[in-house]
């Protein structure tokens, strides 16, 4: 069967003809329907988490049916983990994958949203769990077409929070944002247009949406930012810095800009901010913490006020291109590959 693997850690992604999955106890084969592209799969091919030598199947995610005779065999599933990492991944026609490791698909997703809703929807419920979120509160969760990013807005918003601040990086994706309905109680700064400090106090809004963005700062001057989950990384967590209120947490999820930033460290210890690390290892291997969140996010999926975006679906036999899309394209949502 065709699988797209590293043959070492080079970045450099084949096309190989491989032997089928074999499944052992306590896994099934299943036929891969879609399969997800994540940053994490490049920083794997790049020899960033080496958990076993190539050659290797990369893909931590993805979604498919049942093969393997028995009483799941025909079902429709989505599975995450350390697939495409510590074993063989999903960016291959089929895959074994533990039975603890699959993940029922909600009736009403496609088989799209169900290959790109584990990872991002995971992580980003993970984090805000490990930030405090609690409804009522606002939230200011950048890059709302970012995969993680836009679950993060989602989830905050199904929860309960009062304001959930976000950003786009060009006024397309802005605009985009806005026809998707992130509006309301979900506030886009266009940072094409003004800074994210700008656009939450007002100083710079020029629009009637970013004016209700300045609202949140209220006539007292600056806003209460309660927690902040960020993936962007770099310049964006200074900026949230300066937004958060006095006692405030912030969560570094990724570094989609830069893994490098300057911050006031005066500042945070004056303000007495809570700057954390956040990934989602923790929810792949601590079962009980794991399940506390899969049935969180399941429920909010299953609420159908929840879904992933699919940005781009590209053939398997393409990986490169959808690769590229994914790391440079600045695309709204997920991309897949059909194997
Ligand atoms: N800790 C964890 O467990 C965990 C889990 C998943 C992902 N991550 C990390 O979180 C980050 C985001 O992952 P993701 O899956 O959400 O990625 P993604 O879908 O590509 O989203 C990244 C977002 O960052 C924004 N961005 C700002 N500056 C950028 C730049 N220079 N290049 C590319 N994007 C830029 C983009 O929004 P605009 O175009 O609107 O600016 C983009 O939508 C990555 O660093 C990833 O490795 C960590």
């Amino acid at each position: 069967m065709k699988a797209v693997r590293i043959h070492d850690f080079d970045g450099v992604l084949h096309m190989d003809d491989v032997p089928e999955p074999v499944a052992r106890d306590g896994e099934v084969v299943v036929q891969v329907v879609l399969a997800a592209l994540n940053p994490i799969d490049e920083q794997i091919s790049r020899g960033e988490y080496r958990f076993v030598e190539p050659p290797f199947t990369l893909g931590v995610e993805g979604m498919g049916v049942v093969l393997t005779p028995g009483p799941r065999q025909g079902e429709r599933v989505m599975f995450f983990g350390f697939y495409g990492a510590a074993r063989d991944g999903a960016w291959a026609e089929r895959i074994a994958v533990a039975e603890a490791d699959l993940v029922p698909v909600p009736e009403h997703f496609s088989n799209e949203e169900a290959a790109g809703f584990l990872l991002a929807f995971t992580t980003a419920a993970g984090a805000l769990e490990y930030g405090g979120f609690t409804p009522g509160t606002t939230v200011l969760v950048p890059a709302v077409g970012g995969a993680v990013g836009n679950a993060g807005v989602q989830l905050a918003r199904h929860w309960g929070a009062a304001r959930v601040l976000t950003t786009a990086g060009s006024t397309a994706k802005a605009d985009q944002a806005r026809a998707l309905g992130y509006d309301g109680t979900v506030c886009v700064t266009d940072l094409s247009r003004i800074s994210l400090v700008e656009g939450v106090t007002g100083a710079g809004a020029i629009d009637a949406a970013e004016k209700l963005v300045a609202s949140v700062s209220g006539d007292d001057g600056p806003p209460e930012v309660d927690l902040v989950v960020d993936t962007v990384g770099g310049p964006m967590l200074a900026d949230a810095l300066s937004l958060i209120k006095a006692g405030g947490t912030i969560v570094s999820v990724g570094s989609a800009h830069g893994d490098t930033a300057t911050l006031d460290l005066h500042a945070m210890r004056r303000r007495l901010i809570r700057l954390l690390g956040w990934n989602f290892v923790p929810l792949i291997t601590d079962p009980s913490q794991a399940a506390g969140t899969r049935a969180r996010i399941l429920r909010a999926a299953e609420s159908g006020q929840v879904s992933p975006h699919i940005a781009e679906v590209h053939p398997l036999d393409d990986i490169d291109k959808a690769v590229d899309r994914l790391l440079h394209g600045r695309l709204f949502g997920k991309v897949l590959v059909r194997p």
